[in-house]
């Protein structure tokens, strides 16, 4: 491909992705092509990262970067769906699970408080860039799923961040939920949909950029 090419082609996966929520009442087929996820994963890997996860996070999944990423296919989803029904979840993240393709856990890995603190994590320097490097990650994830036309929405979790949910999942607790990735096919019959409500939203450029001279 020529470079004018492939510049227009990358814009336009950027303009394309979007949030879907692709809402069912009943389970869709467990259809997941692992390979395409494996990709859309792969794709994470390549998000830039300014400062290593602390060791503590390093024993079950040994890389650097401060994220890690936990795939289930439907099947799992489908599972997943109905432990959540069993203890009386009704949200969306139900119906949802019912219809996705993939789920993808994405964590981000914040450094052990150097202090006493109740909060979830310090609020330090490089605690900011864990979180500025795994939603570069997401955020390839996504480009690459709307590539290979999924579907895709970056949910915050609601139950799936619960410390039960990680449980299940066997995420370690001391790793925090940054997005639940969900991947949908294009093509399901029988479900809602719905949009991210603030996509319109944004403003033009001038309204959040500006040279300085
Ligand atoms: C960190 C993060 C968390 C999000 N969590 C939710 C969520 O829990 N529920 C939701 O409806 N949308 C969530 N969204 C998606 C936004 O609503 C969506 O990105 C926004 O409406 C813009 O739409 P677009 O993604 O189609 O451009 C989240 C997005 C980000 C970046």
């Amino acid at each position: 491909m020529q470079s004018a090419d492939k510049v227009a082609a990358l814009d336009e996966i950027i303009r394309q992705r979007r949030t879907l929520k692709v809402l069912a009442n009943e389970p869709l087929p467990e259809t997941t092509p692992r390979e395409l996820v494996n990709e859309i994963i792969a794709a994470g890997a390549w998000a830039p990262f300014h400062k290593p996860s602390s060791t503590e996070h390093r024993s079950q999944m040994s890389s650097f970067v401060p994220w890690r990423a936990y795939a289930l296919d439907a099947g799992a989803c489908h599972r997943l769906r109905q432990k959540l029904i069993n203890v009386g979840d009704d949200t969306k993240i139900v119906q949802m699970l019912a219809a996705a393709t993939a789920l993808i856990q994405v964590t981000w890995l914040p450094n052990p408080p150097k202090g006493a603190t109740d909060a979830p994590f310090e609020a330090t320097l490089e605690n900011m860039e864990h979180i500025a490097a795994a939603s570069a990650a997401i955020q390839n994830m996504l480009l690459a799923a709307t590539a290979r036309s999924f579907e895709s929405y970056w949910s915050s979790g609601g139950a799936l961040r619960e410390t039960q949910v990680f449980d299940w999942l066997a995420i370690p607790q001391k790793e925090i939920l940054l997005g639940a990735i969900f991947l949908f096919p294009t093509d399901a019959d029988g479900v809602e949909t719905a949009t991210g409500k603030l996509r319109e939203k944004r403003g033009p450029i001038e309204s959040w950029a500006k040279w300085l001279t």
